[in-house]
């Protein structure tokens, strides 16, 4: 094949300028590769679906990517937005009751993501518990004042030996407002100043809300606060101080 040759750069030096003529073969030459090239028509199919992709987003939000929602480039994301949007059509109830009728509730298919899928889920501390990334098949959830986010995007930080792994698989409010990563890591805010707790947990809400690797899937239900709340902060402050 001469695709080496032709990939030369054209560079005219005086001793050989070409001829019109041969710069016309190497122009069809190269439209022949093209056209040779199985890969080029997949290429076009390609960058017709996503300029498809552009106009329709376009055309139903008014941003020409999905409402610049960029957890939609995330596999975990688009699974977790087909599994709400389908929960919402009332499909996989109505499929399992039906299934109920032929099926042992026994039957593993029960316990399968699209059916024991529910939003906003809710968890109790035990439950939430599961998802503090020791568990490499489960994902890892943060709580903050009864949300909880889905952060296994970032398992590097959340997960074992991560620098903030001590907020996963639990609620630990206090800790977000106070910084204190020992003894405040709870749901319990008591003694704290309302108003300054506040402003900084809705904060937090805010940047694991718009975050482009976070979501929220549900709410932690907390037993009932029993005791007297956490105190001076015992230990270390602060992670690395
Ligand atoms: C009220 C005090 C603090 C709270 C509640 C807090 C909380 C957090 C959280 C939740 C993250 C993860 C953000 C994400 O998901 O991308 C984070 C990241 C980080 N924080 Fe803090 N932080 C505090 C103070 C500090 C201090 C004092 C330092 C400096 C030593 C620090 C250094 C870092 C670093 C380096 C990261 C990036 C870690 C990584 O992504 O691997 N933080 N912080
Ligand atoms: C935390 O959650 C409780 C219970 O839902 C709510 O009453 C309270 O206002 C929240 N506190 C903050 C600081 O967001």
């Amino acid at each position: 094949m001469s695709s080496v040759r032709h990939r030369k750069p054209y560079r005219a030096s005086p001793a050989s300028v070409p001829s019109q003529k041969s710069d016309t073969e190497t122009n069809d030459e190269r439209r022949d590769n093209l056209a040779e090239n199985p890969f080029v028509p997949v290429l076009k199919v390609l960058l017709l679906l996503i300029v498809i992709n552009f106009l329709v987003s376009y055309y139903i939000t008014s941003t020409f990517f999905w409402n610049n929602d960029f957890r939609l480039l995330r596999p975990r994301y688009r699974s977790f937005v087909l599994l709400k949007t389908l929960h919402r059509t009332g499909i996989p109830e109505l499929a399992q009751s039906a299934l109920l009728q032929v099926l042992p509730k026994s039957s593993p298919i029960f316990a399968s993501t699209f059916f024991s899928f529910t939003f906003p889920r809710v968890f109790s501390d035990a439950t939430l518990a599961l998802y503090d990334g020791s568990d490499p098949d489960l994902p890892i959830y943060v709580g903050l004042n009864g949300s909880v986010y889905d952060v296994t995007e970032s398992d590097r930080t959340y997960g074992p030996g991560g620098p903030y792994h001590h907020f996963a698989g639990r609620d630990a409010a206090r800790a977000f407002v106070t910084g204190c990563f020992t003894t405040d890591l709870t749901h319990d805010l008591r003694g704290l100043d309302p108003v300054a707790a506040g402003k900084d947990i809705a904060g937090w809400k805010a940047f694991f809300e718009k975050s482009a690797r976070y979501w929220y899937v549900g709410d932690v239900i907390h037993e009932p606060i029993a005791g007297s709340p956490p105190g001076e902060c015992q230990g270390p402050k602060r992670y690395g101080d």
